[in-house]
This record gives C-alpha cells, sequence and structure tokens, in this order.
C-alpha cells in the first residue's frame, strides 16, 4: 500500500517549445537533452503531450545530425536508459537551426517557431534556454528582444528565458545580467538555475525540517552546537579548463550551491509553500549572514588548490598540470570558511563550510551537531560523542541520526548507534535527476526552485567580500593540498581552532 501523502502535484504544463541557445554543447549533451529523455520516459503524465525542442548553436548541422548526437547523448547520460519505443517519440520533437551568432541567425529562429507553431496549432508558448557561457547571456537577451522573440507576460503565448549559474563573475557582473534580463522580460518570466535546488535529498531539507515536529523544536541554538556543509568532489577541473581558472572554488560553489544548501538548513518556517514565501525566508538568512571581509577573510576563510597526488586508485596531475590551467594560474580549487548567522535563531553557532575539486571523494553532506549533554549521569568519567544528525546529499542519498545507547549486557556500557534511512533501500522508485524536475517546473511556470533576482544580489555581495580582500591584499595565504585529501592542513586548523574538526560520511 502506498501511504505516500501528495501535498501538492505538478502543474500539467502547458505544449511549448524548448528553445535550446548552446544545444551542441556539454550541459545540453550531458544535462539536458537526457533529462528531457527521461521525463519522457517516465514522467509522460507530467511532461506536456506535445513539445518540441528546438536545437539553436553557432555550429552547421542538420536536424538529422542534432538528432543523432542527442541519441548519443541520451544512450551515455540518461538515467532511465535507452529505449526504442521512447526514443521514437522523443526524436520526433527534436529539431535544430544554426546561426546563433549570425545576424539573420535570429529571423531563422523565428521563423522556424513560427512554422512548428502553426504546425502543431498551438499558442507561441516558448521557453528559451540559455546553455551558453555566462559572458555571452546579455548579448543573447538583447539579440532575442531585437529578433522579435520576446512577448510580454500577458500575451497569450507565454515566454521564458532559463539563465544558468553562475549569473556573473563578480557582484557588478551578476547587477548588470539581471538588469540585462529586466529590460526584456519580466521577473515572473525568468529562471536562473542553481541545479543543486532540483535535487532530491536539497528538497527533502524542507520536509525534513518542518515536516516532522521533532527537529523544528530543537533547531536552534539552545540545542545546536555547530553546522558543517561539505561538497567534496572527486572530479578534477576536467574540460572545463576555460571557465573554471576564470571562476575557482569561490564563484563555482559557494557563491550559489553551498548559499543555497545554507539557506534551507538556516532558514525560518515560510510562511506558504509558495514560490515567494520560500524565496523571502532563505532571502531572510543571507540577509543575516555576517559579512566576510578584510582581515576576518584572513581568519574565517581558507583557499587552496591541489597538487599532484592519488584520487582512490588512479594518480591525479596538480592543478597547474592540468590542460588549459596557465601555470601562473591563482585559481583555488578548494575553499573553507567559517560562518555567522547573526539573528535570534542561530546566534552563537557557528556555520563550516567547505568544498573542492580532487578531493578524497564525492561527498555531499549536512552534519548537524547538537550540544553535549551535562557532565552528570553516563559521561560522568568518559567523554561521550553528541549526537550528529547527517543529511547526505549524495551520493548514498539519505540521512542518518548518530545518538548514544545502552550496549546489550549486565555492566552498564553505552555506545554509538546510528539510525539510518537510505533513499536506495526505502523508497522503490529512484529519485529523478535534478534537471528532470527544474524542466518540468519551467515548462510548468513554477518559481519555487530558481533564483530570484534579489537572492543573486545578496549572494554575490556576500561572495564579493571575500573576492576583493583576496585582491587587495595579495600576501593573504594561499595553500596546497595532493589531490586525493580533504584539503590543506589550514582547513583543519580553521574548524580545530573551535575544538571541532571535519566530518566525513
Ligand atoms: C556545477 C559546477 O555547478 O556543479 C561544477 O560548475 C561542479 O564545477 C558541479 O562539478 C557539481 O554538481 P553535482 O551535481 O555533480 O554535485
Amino acid at each position: 500500500m502506498d501511504e505516500s501523502l501528495t501535498i501538492t502535484r505538478v502543474q500539467r504544463a502547458a505544449p511549448c517549445t524548448i528553445v535550446i541557445l548552446g544545444a551542441s554543447g556539454d550541459l545540453a549533451r550531458r544535462k539536458l537533452l537526457p533529462a528531457l529523455y527521461d521525463l519522457d520516459l517516465c514522467g509522460s503524465r507530467m511532461s506536456p503531450e506535445r513539445y518540441n525542442v528546438l536545437g539553436f548553436a553557432r555550429r552547421e548541422m542538420s536536424a538529422e545530425d542534432f538528432r543523432q548526437e542527442a541519441r548519443e547523448a541520451v544512450a551515455t547520460y540518461s538515467r532511465l536508459g535507452l529505449s526504442k519505443a521512447c526514443w521514437d517519440r522523443f526524436e520526433s520533437r527534436l529539431d535544430y537551426i544554426a546561426g546563433l551568432d549570425k545576424p539573420e541567425g535570429l529571423s531563422r529562429l523565428r521563423a522556424r517557431l513560427e512554422q512548428i507553431e502553426t504546425r502543431e496549432g498551438r499558442a507561441a508558448n516558448r521557453i528559451y534556454y540559455l546553455a551558453i557561457p555566462p559572458e555571452t547571456v546579455i548579448e543573447s537577451v538583447k539579440k532575442l528582444h531585437c529578433g522579435g522573440l520576446i512577448s510580454p507576460p500577458k500575451a497569450p503565448g507565454f515566454t521564458r528565458v532559463v539563465v544558468e549559474k553562475p549569473i556573473g563573475s563578480d557582484l557588478n557582473s551578476a547587477l548588470a545580467i539581471n538588469r540585462a534580463l529586466l529590460d526584456y522580460f519580466d521577473e515572473s518570466q525568468i529562471f536562473r538555475i542553481d541545479h543543486y535546488l532540483g535535487k532530491e535529498t536539497v528538497q527533502n531539507l524542507m520536509v525534513l525540517r518542518f515536516a516532522n515536529s521533532i527537529f523544528e523544536q530543537i533547531w536552534n541554538s539552545s540545542h545546536i552546537d555547530h553546522v558543517q556543509i561539505t561538497v567534496a568532489e572527486a572530479e578534477g577541473v576536467g574540460t572545463r579548463a576555460a571557465y573554471y581558472d576564470k571562476a575557482g572554488a569561490l564563484r563555482d560553489m559557494v557563491q550559489n550551491h553551498l548559499m543555497q544548501l545554507l539557506a534551507l538548513i538556516a532558514m525560518e518556517p515560510p510562511v506558504s509553500l509558495d514560490a515567494e514565501a520560500v524565496r523571502d525566508a532563505k532571502s531572510n538568512v543571507w540577509s543575516a549572514l555576517r559579512p566576510l571581509t578584510g582581515d576576518r577573510v584572513r581568519e574565517q576563510v581558507v583557499r587552496a588548490r591541489y597538487i599532484a597526488g592519488q584520487v582512490g586508485a588512479e594518480s591525479a596531475l596538480g592543478y597547474l598540470q592540468e590542460k588549459g590551467i596557465s601555470t601562473d594560474s591563482r585559481t583555488e580549487t578548494f575553499v573553507a570558511l567559517k560562518l555567522s548567522i547573526d539573528n535570534w535563531r542561530w546566534s552563537g553557532v557557528p556555520f563550516y563550510l567547505r568544498t573542492g575539486k580532487r578531493m578524497q571523494r564525492r561527498a555531499s553532506t549536512i552534519f548537524v551537531q547538537f550540544k553535549r549533554i551535562p557532565q552528570i549521569l553516563f559521561n560522568r568519567n568518559a567523554e561521550l560523542p553528541p549526537d550528529v544528525l547527517t543529511l547526505r546529499i549524495q551520493p548514498d542519498e539519505g540521512f542518518s541520526f548518530d545518538v548514544i545507547a545502552k550496549r546489550p549486557g549486565l555492566d552498564l556500557a553505552v555506545k554509538p548507534v546510528r539510525m539510518d534511512l537510505r533513499y536506495a533501500s526505502e523508497f522503490e522508485a529512484p529519485s529523478p535527476e535534478a534537471y528532470e524536475r527544474l524542466l518540468l517546473d519551467i515548462m510548468a511556470g513554477d518559481q519555487t526552485l530558481f533564483i530570484r533576482e534579489k537572492s543573486v544580489e545578496q549572494s554575490w555581495r556576500f561572495t564579493q567580500g571575500i573576492i576583493d580582500a583576496w585582491h587587495e591584499d595579495q600576501h593573504m595565504p594561499f595553500y596546497d593540498y595532493p589531490a586525493g585529501s580533504w584539503g590543506p592542513q589550514a582547513a583543519e586548523q580553521l574548524i580545530a581552532a573551535d575544538h571541532r574538526f571535519w566530518r566525513v560520511v
């Protein structure tokens, strides 16, 4: 018997055309096309019966070639695997035109869109997915406007635009992108993606906190000692050197994914599940975040870069030896920070965050460590470990609670035990990929899991303090860590200085 309670259903999306700008690129190949295919295969009750995907990029290729590339991408990256019947249906949705970089490209796009809409007999419902480098976003949005491809929010057919993180590379460029977007679109038409928000376990953070009575009572500085968020990757910079070397771990991960996780862990209960209420609650966390600037950055932020080492059984190059990275690069691949949230709930509770590439293994985990009990009963003579709630975002999705229990026997011996929930064994249905959920929400027009203008500004304002401090003080320490480790010693010291230590699962 299925005892699950459905709180809200995904709204059935209207038929539409998804135009992927940059359709021949990495994001489209690895994430978007496989996610759309998987939605078609498993979520046919959810995705619109009739929608089309129109690839639009610089590269000249036929629609047939595009379909062939999409097939290979789906075969490689689809969660559910290629099946003939589903592929035939999905393939019939795919079309392609070149000309993203040509003056006549936009009129070709418009003509093809109109052709599709007339053929399908439907309104001009269009989604422009900007799977393009951040520095080309403003120009592309202007082109869409000049090509007459953007309808106002109240028009009979909807126009939506999807923008990937990172939005900008610093506060000013983020503000410029937001301004340009808002010159041509209404905020209700803009979907700024942070794919972490589409992850099943990240969505579970809110359910865990607000659908259970036990946690909310103790979710505050009276009971919580500190919170740790680790997002560790075993992968190195891979094929993304050109982007990554300009970005680094702070811009690539902290400004967006880690800030989102922090907000979900620390926010007050939203007044409802409406997009604005949830986004307000998160925004209040960032408003209360104590800025890190100047000397505080030296004390509370550690940056580092990997050198050659061993990740699992494989030996890994150092960052400076990676293809496409200049030998005088000063880009960090690891950041650890200690943060404070100056509000009633979190006063005095430190939040430790760390993220890095080429770490010992892939592990995104949040640890909530509770305060120790008074030393009166079982811990009179021996220190007992504190209770810890561990939220495993990936891999091995789930959560566990470490508590103390009596060991069976005639003597009184206690020992830490773990109560553990694993998604894979508890739930039959596998979790959808983040992009499946997010694409469906975009088609349905639900902005809850997307970033609004003010939030982009808030998270950049915070990050900018660190960027400026690093820039102004060239002597600010910059550490190395061996690939395959958990980061530099300095990160251990950052937390050890408070008599705590980084936890690992
Ligand atoms: C992306 C970053 O946003 O997230 C990448 O640009 C990073 O550098 C990736 O590898 C991590 O995502 P996930 O879903 O694999 O944890």
